[in-house]
């Protein structure tokens, strides 16, 4: 048996840890070949794939980033041609499936793939833990991490200046980063692309901080907005199925309660650092437990399907039941709940 791995979309900590067990579990339990694609589904379209053995495999666990690159412009259903390549290249190269590692726009393609002949198994993939069906997913945990020390480290700058500090996470549909980091770090105000935040409500919470702490703490998800606003959009790219580029809402943000406050209010922007370096254990240890199942799918010739996890128990559903959805955090989870209770606010009036 032959199969094909591919990273694709936004990397994520943890798509080595998964690599790795894909390819060592197919190769240790089915004597399969493994083929790593190059650069996501772009690696398919131009035939550009490599032998992964144990030996490619090693030493990848803890490091950051994909072996195999990743690609967020290439959709072999963009074009006739491209599909054409993407199939002749998969016949070439003699594959039996493919294991497709990425977020929902990658599982909306390897969807589509299937009616064309490829077998797909998918493997959900993304910081910002919002992928239908899987309650859990590898690289969120680090990310969380990664924003939570970030936000104590604005804490005692904003403390010594009696400043307002506001810390923007990546999180475009989906606020988990921002709510759990935002618990986690002891955030004031927690921001979410969910509720709508009304400025003079966030812009009270700190007028009121400004008499007691000196200091405030703000988190806000990119993808938040203001109650009849718009979302911050950074760009858009022209030449991608996924061209809507978030980032900036700190900085409006920043502006909208400046001229209610007396103290300064600053902005940092996180980006990409949320997604660099080396997945905690815990991303580790799930990363590793998706591929060891992706290749159990792959045995038992369950294609189509993606590795999912339910509270501890990994399953799997189909391609077609997650694709182009978002599992965005619902307006009575017990978070938002918890954070109202302690005193946190949402933004709301
Ligand atoms: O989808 C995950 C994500 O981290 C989003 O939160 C963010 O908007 C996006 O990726 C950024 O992706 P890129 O690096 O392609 O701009």
């Amino acid at each position: 048996m032959r199969i094909g791995v591919l990273t694709g979309g936004g990397d994520c900590p943890g798509l080595n840890a998964v690599l790795r067990a894909v390819t060592k579990s197919l190769i240790g339990t089915c004597s399969a070949e493994v083929i790593g694609i190059e650069d996501g589904f772009q690696g398919l379209i131009d035939g550009r794939m490599r032998v992964l053995d144990w030996r490619a495999v090693s030493g990848i666990l803890a490091t950051g980033g994909t072996i195999l690159g990743t690609s967020n412009r290439a959709n072999p259903l963009g074009s006739a041609e491209t599909l054409e390549a993407a199939l002749r290249h998969a016949r070439e190269w003699r594959l039996d499936g493919i294991v497709a590692i990425g977020g929902d726009g990658t599982m909306a393609i390897a969807g589509g793939l299937e009616p064309h002949g490829l077998k797909i198994v998918g493997v959900p993939k993304t910081i910002d833990n919002d992928i239908e069906g899987c309650d859990r997913s590898f690289g969120f945990d680090t990310a969380v991490a990664i924003v939570t020390e970030a936000l104590e480290r604005v804490q005692t700058t904003g403390q010594s200046h009696g400043r307002v500090m506001i810390v923007e996470t990546m999180g475009r549909y989906a606020g988990w980063i921002a709510l759990e980091a935002g618990i986690a770090g002891a955030a004031d105000v927690i921001l979410l692309p969910e509720i709508d935040y009304d400025v003079d409500a966030v812009a009270a919470v700190c007028r009121e901080r400004e008499q007691r702490q000196r200091y405030t703490v703000i988190c806000i998800a990119e993808g938040a907005k203001p109650r009849s606003g718009e979302m911050t959009i950074e760009r858009r790219l022209t030449d991608s199925p996924d061209p809507v580029r978030l980032g900036g809402v700190a900085h409006v943000l920043r502006a909208q309660l400046q001229p209610h406050l007396k103290s300064e209010v600053r902005a940092t922007v996180l980006g990409h650092v949320q997604r660099g370096g080396a997945p905690t254990p815990f991303d580790r240890v799930l990363a590793t437990r998706f591929g060891n199942e992706a290749a159990h799918l792959v045995q038992r010739g369950e294609f189509g399907r993606m590795v999912t996890l339910a509270g501890a128990e990994l399953g799997s559903v189909p391609l077609a039941d997650v694709a182009g959805r978002n599992r965005r955090v619902p307006a009575g989870h017990p978070l938002l709940t918890c954070a109202r209770q302690i005193g946190v606010s949402l933004g709301e009036r």
